[in-house]
Protein backbone atom coordinates (compact mmCIF):
# COMPACT_ATOMS: atom_id res chain seq x y z
CA UNK A 1 0.00 0.00 0.00
CA UNK A 2 1.27 3.40 -0.77
CA UNK A 3 1.16 6.03 2.24
CA UNK A 4 -0.72 8.82 1.38
CA UNK A 5 2.32 11.17 1.39
CA UNK A 6 4.46 8.90 -0.64
CA UNK A 7 1.10 9.04 -3.18
CA UNK A 8 1.17 12.70 -3.15
CA UNK A 9 4.40 13.04 -4.33
CA UNK A 10 4.37 10.43 -6.85
CA UNK A 11 1.62 12.19 -8.41
CA UNK A 12 3.31 15.51 -8.47
CA UNK A 13 6.22 13.68 -9.98
CA UNK A 14 3.32 11.62 -12.92
CA UNK A 15 2.25 15.50 -13.26
CA UNK A 16 5.77 17.21 -13.99
CA UNK A 17 7.10 14.09 -16.15
CA UNK A 18 3.51 14.26 -17.78
CA UNK A 19 3.65 18.21 -18.44
CA UNK A 20 7.11 17.82 -20.38
CA UNK A 21 5.99 15.12 -22.63
CA UNK A 22 3.05 17.47 -23.37
CA UNK A 23 5.10 19.92 -24.04
CA UNK A 24 6.89 17.65 -26.49
CA UNK A 25 4.33 16.81 -28.51
CA UNK A 26 2.99 20.01 -28.74
CA UNK A 27 5.97 21.21 -29.98
CA UNK A 28 6.27 18.39 -32.22
CA UNK A 29 3.05 18.69 -33.66
CA UNK A 30 3.73 22.47 -34.37
CA UNK A 31 6.48 21.31 -36.45
CA UNK A 32 4.13 19.18 -38.39
CA UNK A 33 1.66 22.39 -39.08
CA UNK A 34 4.48 23.98 -40.53
CA UNK A 35 4.19 21.86 -43.42
CA UNK A 36 1.12 23.92 -44.61
CA UNK A 37 3.83 26.44 -45.64
CA UNK A 38 5.99 24.46 -47.23
CA UNK A 39 8.53 21.22 -46.86
CA UNK A 40 11.50 23.95 -46.15
CA UNK A 41 9.60 25.54 -43.61
CA UNK A 42 9.14 22.50 -41.85
CA UNK A 43 12.79 21.53 -41.50
CA UNK A 44 13.61 25.00 -40.88
CA UNK A 45 11.35 24.10 -37.55
CA UNK A 46 12.95 20.83 -36.90
CA UNK A 47 16.55 22.86 -36.07
CA UNK A 48 14.72 24.68 -33.85
CA UNK A 49 12.44 21.47 -32.33
CA UNK A 50 15.80 19.64 -32.50
CA UNK A 51 17.81 22.73 -30.96
CA UNK A 52 15.22 22.38 -28.08
CA UNK A 53 15.36 18.78 -27.50
CA UNK A 54 18.17 17.13 -28.79
CA UNK A 55 20.86 18.95 -26.55
CA UNK A 56 22.11 17.02 -23.21
CA UNK A 57 19.59 18.89 -20.94
CA UNK A 58 16.28 18.75 -23.19
CA UNK A 59 17.34 15.25 -24.06
CA UNK A 60 17.41 14.18 -20.52
CA UNK A 61 14.38 16.06 -19.37
CA UNK A 62 12.62 13.82 -22.29
CA UNK A 63 13.88 10.65 -21.70
CA UNK A 64 14.13 10.73 -18.56
CA UNK A 65 10.32 11.76 -18.12
CA UNK A 66 9.44 9.56 -20.38
CA UNK A 67 10.68 6.27 -18.43
CA UNK A 68 9.69 7.95 -15.14
CA UNK A 69 5.82 8.49 -16.46
CA UNK A 70 5.54 4.80 -17.76
CA UNK A 71 7.30 3.49 -14.82
CA UNK A 72 4.81 5.33 -12.32
CA UNK A 73 1.50 3.97 -15.18
CA UNK A 74 2.94 0.36 -14.18
CA UNK A 75 3.49 1.43 -10.91
CA UNK A 76 -0.16 2.39 -10.55
CA UNK A 77 -1.21 -0.25 -12.74
CA UNK A 78 0.40 -2.61 -9.91
CA UNK A 79 -0.87 -0.90 -7.20
CA UNK A 80 -4.90 -0.79 -8.47
CA UNK A 81 -6.80 -3.57 -6.29
CA UNK A 82 -9.01 -4.24 -9.19
CA UNK A 83 -9.68 -2.76 -12.81
CA UNK A 84 -13.30 -1.46 -12.74
CA UNK A 85 -12.59 1.84 -13.72
CA UNK A 86 -14.55 4.41 -15.30
CA UNK A 87 -14.65 3.80 -19.27
CA UNK A 88 -12.32 7.28 -19.63
CA UNK A 89 -10.06 6.19 -17.05
CA UNK A 90 -9.91 2.99 -18.42
CA UNK A 91 -9.26 4.72 -22.03
CA UNK A 92 -6.74 6.97 -20.79
CA UNK A 93 -4.71 4.34 -19.12
CA UNK A 94 -5.17 2.00 -23.16
CA UNK A 95 -4.01 5.02 -24.79
CA UNK A 96 -1.01 5.64 -22.15
CA UNK A 97 0.13 1.63 -22.70
CA UNK A 98 -0.09 1.73 -26.48
CA UNK A 99 2.23 5.00 -27.17
CA UNK A 100 5.43 2.85 -26.21
CA UNK A 101 4.28 0.11 -29.09
CA UNK A 102 3.96 2.90 -31.45
CA UNK A 103 6.77 4.72 -30.59
CA UNK A 104 9.64 2.55 -29.97
CA UNK A 105 10.30 1.83 -34.30
CA UNK A 106 10.27 5.88 -34.89
CA UNK A 107 12.52 6.62 -31.61
CA UNK A 108 15.25 3.75 -33.37
CA UNK A 109 14.61 4.89 -36.39
CA UNK A 110 15.36 8.67 -35.93
CA UNK A 111 17.51 10.02 -32.51
CA UNK A 112 18.78 6.58 -32.47
CA UNK A 113 20.19 6.26 -36.12
CA UNK A 114 21.39 9.61 -35.87
CA UNK A 115 23.02 9.18 -32.72
CA UNK A 116 24.74 6.03 -34.04
CA UNK A 117 25.28 5.91 -37.72
CA UNK A 118 24.79 9.62 -38.12
CA UNK A 119 21.76 9.47 -40.10
CA UNK A 120 20.00 13.12 -40.94
CA UNK A 121 16.82 12.10 -39.69
CA UNK A 122 15.08 15.44 -41.69
CA UNK A 123 11.60 15.03 -42.46
CA UNK A 124 12.43 14.75 -46.40
CA UNK A 125 13.70 11.34 -45.18
CA UNK A 126 11.02 10.91 -43.16
CA UNK A 127 8.91 11.58 -45.57
CA UNK A 128 10.20 10.11 -48.47
CA UNK A 129 9.88 6.62 -46.35
CA UNK A 130 6.52 7.42 -45.53
CA UNK A 131 5.56 7.76 -49.11
CA UNK A 132 7.03 4.36 -50.55
CA UNK A 133 4.91 2.71 -46.98
CA UNK A 134 2.01 4.62 -46.27
CA UNK A 135 1.30 1.98 -43.78
CA UNK A 136 3.95 3.41 -41.50
CA UNK A 137 2.57 6.85 -42.25
CA UNK A 138 -0.36 5.77 -40.57
CA UNK A 139 1.28 4.21 -37.99
CA UNK A 140 2.96 7.69 -36.93
CA UNK A 141 -0.27 9.86 -37.79
CA UNK A 142 -1.74 7.77 -34.85
CA UNK A 143 1.32 7.72 -32.89
CA UNK A 144 0.63 11.29 -32.39
CA UNK A 145 -3.05 11.65 -32.11
CA UNK A 146 -2.76 8.85 -29.51
CA UNK A 147 0.21 10.70 -27.65
CA UNK A 148 -1.94 13.87 -27.87
CA UNK A 149 -5.29 12.45 -26.49
CA UNK A 150 -3.19 10.73 -23.99
CA UNK A 151 -2.36 14.19 -22.97
CA UNK A 152 -5.12 16.01 -23.35
CA UNK A 153 -7.08 13.73 -21.06
CA UNK A 154 -4.41 14.01 -18.38
CA UNK A 155 -4.60 17.30 -18.00
CA UNK A 156 -8.48 17.80 -18.46
CA UNK A 157 -8.36 15.15 -15.18
CA UNK A 158 -5.54 17.31 -13.43
CA UNK A 159 -7.49 20.59 -14.21
CA UNK A 160 -11.30 19.43 -13.83
CA UNK A 161 -11.63 21.11 -10.24
CA UNK A 162 -9.90 24.27 -11.10
CA UNK A 163 -12.68 26.90 -10.43
CA UNK A 164 -11.44 28.45 -13.47
CA UNK A 165 -11.68 25.84 -15.32
CA UNK A 166 -14.95 25.37 -16.99
CA UNK A 167 -14.72 28.99 -18.14
CA UNK A 168 -11.52 28.17 -20.25
CA UNK A 169 -12.67 24.76 -21.11
CA UNK A 170 -14.17 25.82 -24.56
CA UNK A 171 -10.89 27.95 -25.60
CA UNK A 172 -8.55 24.70 -24.06
CA UNK A 173 -10.85 22.52 -26.04
CA UNK A 174 -10.44 24.73 -29.20
CA UNK A 175 -6.46 24.21 -28.55
CA UNK A 176 -7.07 20.52 -28.29
CA UNK A 177 -8.25 20.36 -31.51
CA UNK A 178 -7.09 22.79 -33.74
CA UNK A 179 -3.08 21.77 -33.53
CA UNK A 180 -3.52 18.10 -34.40
CA UNK A 181 -5.62 19.11 -37.21
CA UNK A 182 -3.21 22.05 -38.19
CA UNK A 183 -0.50 19.07 -37.64
CA UNK A 184 -2.01 16.40 -40.02
CA UNK A 185 -2.94 18.88 -42.79
CA UNK A 186 0.81 20.16 -42.24
CA UNK A 187 1.65 16.38 -42.80
CA UNK A 188 -0.63 16.04 -45.92
CA UNK A 189 0.70 19.04 -47.87
CA UNK A 190 4.24 18.17 -47.14
CA UNK A 191 3.12 14.26 -48.48
CA UNK A 192 2.12 16.10 -51.43
CA UNK A 193 5.30 18.23 -52.02
CA UNK A 194 7.29 15.04 -51.59
CA UNK A 195 4.98 13.03 -54.24
CA UNK A 196 5.52 15.99 -56.73
CA UNK A 197 9.91 15.57 -55.81
CA UNK A 198 10.18 11.61 -55.89
CA UNK A 199 8.95 11.93 -59.32
CA UNK A 200 12.33 13.78 -60.31
CA UNK A 201 14.56 11.35 -62.00
CA UNK A 202 17.45 10.60 -59.00
CA UNK A 203 16.01 12.91 -56.58
CA UNK A 204 15.38 10.12 -54.17
CA UNK A 205 19.06 8.94 -54.50
CA UNK A 206 20.47 12.05 -54.24
CA UNK A 207 18.37 13.20 -51.48
CA UNK A 208 18.57 9.93 -49.11
CA UNK A 209 22.35 9.70 -50.03
CA UNK A 210 22.36 13.70 -48.32
CA UNK A 211 20.81 12.01 -45.35
CA UNK A 212 23.44 9.21 -44.63
CA UNK A 213 20.77 6.92 -45.21
CA UNK A 214 21.17 3.33 -43.29
CA UNK A 215 22.55 0.02 -45.28
CA UNK A 216 21.10 -3.14 -45.41
CA UNK A 217 23.17 -4.20 -41.94
CA UNK A 218 22.50 -1.07 -39.58
CA UNK A 219 18.77 -1.19 -40.68
CA UNK A 220 18.52 -5.16 -39.74
CA UNK A 221 20.54 -3.84 -36.19
CA UNK A 222 18.16 -1.27 -35.32
CA UNK A 223 15.39 -3.21 -36.45
CA UNK A 224 16.36 -6.00 -34.30
CA UNK A 225 16.73 -3.61 -31.57
CA UNK A 226 13.19 -2.51 -31.88
CA UNK A 227 11.99 -5.92 -31.68
CA UNK A 228 13.68 -6.41 -28.31
CA UNK A 229 12.70 -3.18 -27.11
CA UNK A 230 8.82 -3.87 -27.87
CA UNK A 231 9.23 -7.63 -26.11
CA UNK A 232 10.79 -6.42 -23.34
CA UNK A 233 8.33 -3.72 -23.01
CA UNK A 234 5.47 -6.60 -23.16
CA UNK A 235 6.90 -8.37 -20.57
CA UNK A 236 7.57 -5.06 -18.28
CA UNK A 237 3.38 -5.11 -18.94
CA UNK A 238 3.14 -9.26 -18.49
CA UNK A 239 5.24 -9.43 -15.75
CA UNK A 240 3.21 -6.14 -13.54
CA UNK A 241 -0.25 -7.93 -14.65
CA UNK A 242 0.61 -11.37 -14.03
CA UNK A 243 2.68 -9.61 -10.22
CA UNK A 244 -1.21 -7.50 -9.54
CA UNK A 245 -2.81 -11.03 -9.62
CA UNK A 246 -0.30 -12.72 -7.21
CA UNK A 247 -0.62 -10.15 -4.92
CA UNK A 248 -3.99 -10.03 -5.33
CA UNK A 249 -4.32 -13.83 -4.61
CA UNK A 250 -2.21 -14.16 -2.07
CA UNK A 251 -3.77 -11.14 -0.11
CA UNK A 252 -7.15 -12.66 -0.27
CA UNK A 253 -6.13 -15.92 1.01
CA UNK A 254 -3.67 -15.32 3.75
CA UNK A 255 -4.27 -11.61 4.00
CA UNK A 256 -7.96 -10.20 3.77
CA UNK A 257 -10.33 -8.27 5.83
CA UNK A 258 -13.99 -8.38 5.58
CA UNK A 259 -16.45 -5.54 5.11
CA UNK A 260 -19.88 -6.27 6.12
CA UNK A 261 -22.94 -3.65 5.23
CA UNK A 262 -26.15 -3.64 6.43
CA UNK A 263 -28.57 -6.39 5.87
CA UNK A 264 -25.70 -8.86 6.86
CA UNK A 265 -24.08 -8.64 3.16
CA UNK A 266 -20.05 -9.41 3.78
CA UNK A 267 -17.73 -9.07 1.24
CA UNK A 268 -14.25 -10.21 1.76
CA UNK A 269 -11.17 -8.26 -0.09
CA UNK A 270 -7.46 -8.05 0.26
CA UNK A 271 -6.37 -5.90 3.36
CA UNK A 272 -5.06 -2.74 1.41
CA UNK A 273 -8.32 -1.86 0.13
CA UNK A 274 -10.59 1.42 1.35
CA UNK A 275 -14.40 0.62 2.32
CA UNK A 276 -15.01 2.50 -0.54
CA UNK A 277 -13.23 0.45 -3.22
CA UNK A 278 -14.23 -3.06 -0.99
CA UNK A 279 -18.14 -1.40 -1.85
CA UNK A 280 -17.14 -1.36 -5.79
CA UNK A 281 -15.58 -4.20 -5.50
CA UNK A 282 -18.50 -6.01 -4.75
CA UNK A 283 -20.93 -4.05 -7.09
CA UNK A 284 -22.42 -2.36 -3.78
CA UNK A 285 -23.71 0.90 -4.54
CA UNK A 286 -21.91 3.73 -2.26
CA UNK A 287 -21.85 7.69 -2.98
CA UNK A 288 -18.56 9.54 -3.95
CA UNK A 289 -19.44 12.39 -5.54
CA UNK A 290 -15.59 13.62 -5.12
CA UNK A 291 -14.38 10.47 -6.83
CA UNK A 292 -12.13 9.27 -3.63
CA UNK A 293 -10.63 12.63 -3.12
CA UNK A 294 -11.72 12.73 0.50
CA UNK A 295 -12.93 16.49 -0.15
CA UNK A 296 -17.13 15.66 -0.42
CA UNK A 297 -17.43 13.40 2.64
CA UNK A 298 -20.75 11.95 0.77
CA UNK A 299 -19.11 8.43 1.42
CA UNK A 300 -19.03 8.77 5.03
CA UNK A 301 -19.81 5.37 7.00
CA UNK A 302 -20.23 4.57 10.91
CA UNK A 303 -18.14 1.84 11.70
CA UNK A 304 -20.76 0.01 14.22
CA UNK A 305 -17.84 -3.18 14.25
CA UNK A 306 -14.41 -3.49 14.68
CA UNK A 307 -13.92 0.42 15.26
CA UNK A 308 -11.37 0.30 18.22
CA UNK A 309 -8.91 -1.84 16.07
CA UNK A 310 -8.98 0.30 12.78
CA UNK A 311 -5.78 2.55 12.02
CA UNK A 312 -6.90 6.52 13.05
CA UNK A 313 -7.92 8.43 10.71
CA UNK A 314 -5.09 10.92 8.93
CA UNK A 315 -4.94 14.63 9.67
CA UNK A 316 -6.74 14.96 5.98
CA UNK A 317 -9.49 13.14 6.94
CA UNK A 318 -9.55 14.36 10.35
CA UNK A 319 -10.03 18.00 8.99
CA UNK A 320 -12.95 16.71 6.55
CA UNK A 321 -14.73 15.27 9.70
CA UNK A 322 -14.51 17.86 12.04
CA UNK A 323 -15.55 20.20 9.36
CA UNK A 324 -19.25 18.29 9.40
CA UNK A 325 -19.19 17.90 12.94
CA UNK A 326 -19.38 13.60 12.75
CA UNK A 327 -19.58 11.77 15.72
CA UNK A 328 -16.46 9.30 16.38
CA UNK A 329 -17.80 6.47 14.72
CA UNK A 330 -18.07 8.11 11.43
CA UNK A 331 -15.16 7.62 8.82
CA UNK A 332 -14.62 8.31 5.05
CA UNK A 333 -15.19 5.25 3.37
CA UNK A 334 -12.44 6.35 0.93
CA UNK A 335 -9.93 6.97 3.26
CA UNK A 336 -10.48 4.58 5.67
CA UNK A 337 -8.31 1.26 4.81
CA UNK A 338 -9.50 -1.54 7.43
CA UNK A 339 -7.01 -3.84 8.97
CA UNK A 340 -9.49 -5.69 10.39
CA UNK A 341 -12.90 -6.97 9.88
CA UNK A 342 -15.62 -4.23 10.33
CA UNK A 343 -19.49 -3.60 9.87
CA UNK A 344 -20.26 -0.23 8.58
CA UNK A 345 -23.17 1.69 7.57
CA UNK A 346 -22.93 4.16 4.68
CA UNK A 347 -24.73 7.29 6.16
CA UNK A 348 -25.77 8.53 2.98
CA UNK A 349 -28.10 6.60 0.88
CA UNK A 350 -27.27 3.53 -1.74
CA UNK A 351 -28.24 3.15 -4.70
CA UNK A 352 -25.94 5.12 -6.50
CA UNK A 353 -23.37 2.82 -8.46
CA UNK A 354 -20.46 3.20 -8.09
CA UNK A 355 -19.44 3.72 -12.12
CA UNK A 356 -22.48 5.80 -11.79
CA UNK A 357 -20.96 8.09 -9.13
CA UNK A 358 -17.88 8.19 -11.63
CA UNK A 359 -19.80 9.13 -14.67
CA UNK A 360 -21.19 11.69 -12.78
CA UNK A 361 -18.18 13.45 -12.29
CA UNK A 362 -17.67 14.19 -15.52
CA UNK A 363 -20.73 16.07 -15.90
CA UNK A 364 -20.94 17.87 -12.07
CA UNK A 365 -19.06 16.13 -8.98
CA UNK A 366 -16.00 17.76 -8.33
CA UNK A 367 -17.15 21.13 -9.97
CA UNK A 368 -16.90 23.69 -7.50
CA UNK A 369 -19.10 26.89 -8.01
CA UNK A 370 -19.61 29.63 -6.23
CA UNK A 371 -23.72 29.27 -5.20
CA UNK A 372 -26.11 30.68 -2.72
CA UNK A 373 -27.64 27.65 -0.24
CA UNK A 374 -30.41 28.48 1.68
CA UNK A 375 -31.75 26.61 4.76
CA UNK A 376 -35.06 26.62 6.19
CA UNK A 377 -36.49 24.91 9.42
CA UNK A 378 -39.97 25.20 11.02
CA UNK A 379 -39.56 26.49 14.50
CA UNK A 380 -40.99 24.11 17.81
CA UNK A 381 -42.84 21.68 14.90
CA UNK A 382 -42.06 18.81 17.45
CA UNK A 383 -44.10 19.74 19.54
CA UNK A 384 -46.89 20.62 17.00
CA UNK A 385 -46.29 16.57 15.62
CA UNK A 386 -46.25 14.95 19.23
CA UNK A 387 -50.31 15.64 19.03
CA UNK A 388 -50.78 14.33 15.73
CA UNK A 389 -51.24 11.05 14.70
CA UNK A 390 -48.98 10.04 11.95
CA UNK A 391 -51.49 10.32 9.26
CA UNK A 392 -51.82 14.19 9.88
CA UNK A 393 -47.98 15.29 10.01
CA UNK A 394 -47.62 13.12 6.32
CA UNK A 395 -50.67 15.24 5.15
CA UNK A 396 -49.10 18.33 6.74
CA UNK A 397 -45.82 18.50 5.77
CA UNK A 398 -46.87 17.08 1.78
CA UNK A 399 -48.52 20.18 1.94
CA UNK A 400 -45.45 22.07 3.64
CA UNK A 401 -42.90 20.78 1.38
CA UNK A 402 -45.11 21.45 -1.96
CA UNK A 403 -45.46 25.26 -0.59
CA UNK A 404 -41.75 25.10 0.21
CA UNK A 405 -40.83 23.94 -3.19
CA UNK A 406 -42.87 25.97 -5.06
CA UNK A 407 -41.38 29.02 -3.91
CA UNK A 408 -38.35 28.03 -4.25
CA UNK A 409 -38.45 27.00 -7.77
CA UNK A 410 -40.77 30.04 -8.32
CA UNK A 411 -37.62 32.28 -7.43
CA UNK A 412 -35.27 30.26 -9.50
CA UNK A 413 -33.91 27.73 -7.03
CA UNK A 414 -33.73 24.04 -6.87
CA UNK A 415 -35.31 22.52 -3.40
CA UNK A 416 -32.84 19.39 -3.46
CA UNK A 417 -33.21 18.45 0.28
CA UNK A 418 -35.90 17.54 2.86
CA UNK A 419 -35.23 16.46 6.22
CA UNK A 420 -37.97 16.64 8.67
CA UNK A 421 -39.20 19.85 8.64
CA UNK A 422 -35.88 21.23 7.27
CA UNK A 423 -35.91 22.23 3.20
CA UNK A 424 -32.61 23.09 1.89
CA UNK A 425 -32.37 24.68 -1.64
CA UNK A 426 -29.29 25.83 -3.80
CA UNK A 427 -29.57 28.88 -6.20
CA UNK A 428 -27.12 30.46 -8.48
CA UNK A 429 -25.79 27.40 -10.36
CA UNK A 430 -27.01 28.11 -14.00
CA UNK A 431 -27.27 31.79 -13.57
CA UNK A 432 -24.37 32.67 -11.53
CA UNK A 433 -23.97 33.90 -7.66
CA UNK A 434 -24.98 37.37 -7.61
CA UNK A 435 -28.33 36.27 -9.52
CA UNK A 436 -28.68 33.16 -6.92
CA UNK A 437 -28.18 35.49 -3.59
CA UNK A 438 -30.89 37.95 -4.83
CA UNK A 439 -33.32 34.61 -5.94
CA UNK A 440 -32.67 32.99 -2.60
CA UNK A 441 -33.52 36.35 -0.72
CA UNK A 442 -36.79 36.70 -2.67
CA UNK A 443 -37.54 32.55 -2.08
CA UNK A 444 -37.14 33.08 1.68
CA UNK A 445 -40.01 35.37 1.26
CA UNK A 446 -42.26 33.69 -0.67
CA UNK A 447 -41.65 30.57 1.99
CA UNK A 448 -42.56 32.97 4.95
CA UNK A 449 -45.57 34.03 3.18
CA UNK A 450 -46.46 30.77 2.10
CA UNK A 451 -45.60 29.17 5.97
CA UNK A 452 -47.91 32.46 6.94
CA UNK A 453 -50.88 30.73 4.89
CA UNK A 454 -50.68 27.06 5.94
CA UNK A 455 -51.00 28.56 9.48
CA UNK A 456 -54.48 30.18 8.18
CA UNK A 457 -54.88 26.48 6.21
CA UNK A 458 -54.18 24.90 9.40
CA UNK A 459 -55.44 27.09 12.46
CA UNK A 460 -57.79 24.81 13.96
CA UNK A 461 -55.03 22.08 13.90
CA UNK A 462 -52.27 24.56 14.82
CA UNK A 463 -51.91 26.17 18.77
CA UNK A 464 -49.96 29.27 17.50
CA UNK A 465 -48.96 30.32 13.98
CA UNK A 466 -46.35 28.24 12.30
CA UNK A 467 -42.73 30.03 12.18
CA UNK A 468 -39.75 29.47 10.12
CA UNK A 469 -36.06 30.38 10.51
CA UNK A 470 -34.18 30.82 6.95
CA UNK A 471 -30.19 31.14 6.78
CA UNK A 472 -28.51 32.48 3.26
CA UNK A 473 -24.91 32.21 2.39
CA UNK A 474 -22.99 32.72 -0.50
CA UNK A 475 -19.51 30.97 -1.53
CA UNK A 476 -17.87 28.01 -3.11
CA UNK A 477 -19.30 24.32 -3.13
CA UNK A 478 -18.86 20.90 -4.61
CA UNK A 479 -22.12 20.66 -6.40
CA UNK A 480 -23.17 17.37 -7.76
CA UNK A 481 -26.04 14.65 -8.88
CA UNK A 482 -26.62 12.07 -5.88
CA UNK A 483 -29.94 9.35 -5.21
CA UNK A 484 -30.79 6.46 -6.89
CA UNK A 485 -31.16 6.23 -10.67
CA UNK A 486 -34.63 7.14 -10.75
CA UNK A 487 -34.33 9.67 -8.01
CA UNK A 488 -31.47 11.85 -8.36
CA UNK A 489 -31.28 14.89 -7.27
CA UNK A 490 -28.41 17.95 -7.44
CA UNK A 491 -26.80 19.37 -3.77
CA UNK A 492 -24.24 20.80 -2.91
CA UNK A 493 -21.19 20.12 0.03
CA UNK A 494 -18.94 21.81 1.46
CA UNK A 495 -18.41 24.49 3.93
CA UNK A 496 -20.64 27.16 2.76
CA UNK A 497 -23.75 24.58 3.34
CA UNK A 498 -22.54 24.24 6.63
CA UNK A 499 -22.43 27.67 7.14
CA UNK A 500 -25.99 28.00 5.33
CA UNK A 501 -27.09 26.09 7.81
CA UNK A 502 -25.25 26.99 10.74
CA UNK A 503 -27.13 30.82 9.91
CA UNK A 504 -31.16 29.05 9.82
CA UNK A 505 -29.56 27.80 13.20
CA UNK A 506 -29.18 31.54 14.49
CA UNK A 507 -32.08 32.28 13.76
CA UNK A 508 -33.75 31.24 17.10
CA UNK A 509 -31.34 32.67 19.06
CA UNK A 510 -31.80 36.61 17.77
CA UNK A 511 -35.65 35.83 16.82
CA UNK A 512 -35.66 36.58 13.21
CA UNK A 513 -36.80 34.89 10.17
CA UNK A 514 -34.25 35.84 8.31
CA UNK A 515 -29.96 35.45 8.61
CA UNK A 516 -28.27 36.37 5.25
CA UNK A 517 -24.44 36.72 5.28
CA UNK A 518 -23.02 39.37 4.32
CA UNK A 519 -21.48 37.79 1.45
CA UNK A 520 -24.74 36.72 0.27
CA UNK A 521 -26.23 40.34 1.08
CA UNK A 522 -23.18 41.96 -0.91
CA UNK A 523 -23.60 39.71 -3.62
CA UNK A 524 -27.34 40.38 -3.94
CA UNK A 525 -26.71 44.11 -3.87
CA UNK A 526 -29.16 43.85 -1.15
CA UNK A 527 -29.47 47.70 0.78
CA UNK A 528 -28.37 46.63 4.38
CA UNK A 529 -28.27 50.20 5.94
CA UNK A 530 -32.04 49.58 8.69
CA UNK A 531 -30.44 45.87 8.71
CA UNK A 532 -28.69 44.75 11.81
CA UNK A 533 -25.05 43.58 11.71
CA UNK A 534 -23.28 40.59 13.74
CA UNK A 535 -19.91 38.84 13.34
CA UNK A 536 -20.20 35.65 14.80
CA UNK A 537 -17.99 32.45 14.95
CA UNK A 538 -18.23 29.28 13.21
CA UNK A 539 -17.12 25.84 14.41
CA UNK A 540 -13.81 25.24 12.33
CA UNK A 541 -13.37 28.65 10.31
CA UNK A 542 -10.41 30.59 11.45
CA UNK A 543 -12.41 33.90 10.74
CA UNK A 544 -15.74 35.17 11.78
CA UNK A 545 -18.59 35.67 9.24
CA UNK A 546 -20.61 38.59 9.06
CA UNK A 547 -24.30 38.42 9.09
CA UNK A 548 -27.43 40.63 8.65
CA UNK A 549 -30.52 40.46 11.24
CA UNK A 550 -33.82 40.23 8.69
CA UNK A 551 -36.80 40.99 10.82
CA UNK A 552 -39.54 41.60 8.00
CA UNK A 553 -38.23 40.05 4.88
CA UNK A 554 -40.87 42.53 3.21
CA UNK A 555 -38.59 45.37 3.50
CA UNK A 556 -36.28 44.14 1.70
CA UNK A 557 -34.93 46.29 -0.91
CA UNK A 558 -32.10 45.83 -3.68
CA UNK A 559 -30.07 48.26 -5.08
CA UNK A 560 -30.21 48.62 -8.95
CA UNK A 561 -33.40 46.75 -8.83
S1 LIG B 1 -15.75 10.10 -1.94
FE1 LIG B 1 -14.91 10.07 0.03
S2 LIG B 1 -14.86 12.14 0.56
FE2 LIG B 1 -15.67 12.19 -1.45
Amino acid sequence: MVHASRAGSLRDVRIATGWVLFVYITTHLANHALGLLGLGAMEAGRRMFLALWRNPVGALALYGSLTVHLGLALGALYQRRHLRMPVAEAAQLLLGLAIPVLLASHVIGTHLASQAYGVVDSYTRMMIGFWSRPDAAIRQALLLLIAWTHGCVGLHFWLRHRRWYRSAAPAIAGFGLLLPLLALLGFLEAMRDIGELVRRPGWVQAALANANELGREPRQALSALGDGVLAAYAAAVGLTLLARRMRNLHERRYNSIAVTYPGGRRVAAPRGYSVLEVSRFAGISHPSVCGGRGRCTTCRVRVVRGQAQLPPPSAAELAVLKRIRASADVRLACQLRPTCDVSVVPVLPGGVAAHDALAELEEFAGQELEICVLFADLRAFTRVSERKLPYDIVYFLNRYFESMSCAVEQAGGIANQFTGDGVMALFGVKSGVAQGCRDALNAAGAMLRAVASLSVEFAGELDAPLRMGIGVHSGWAVVGRMGRETDKYLTAVGDTVHVASRLQDLTRRYGCPLIVSQSAAAHARLDVAHLARREIAVRNRNDPVAIHVVGNTERLVFSGA
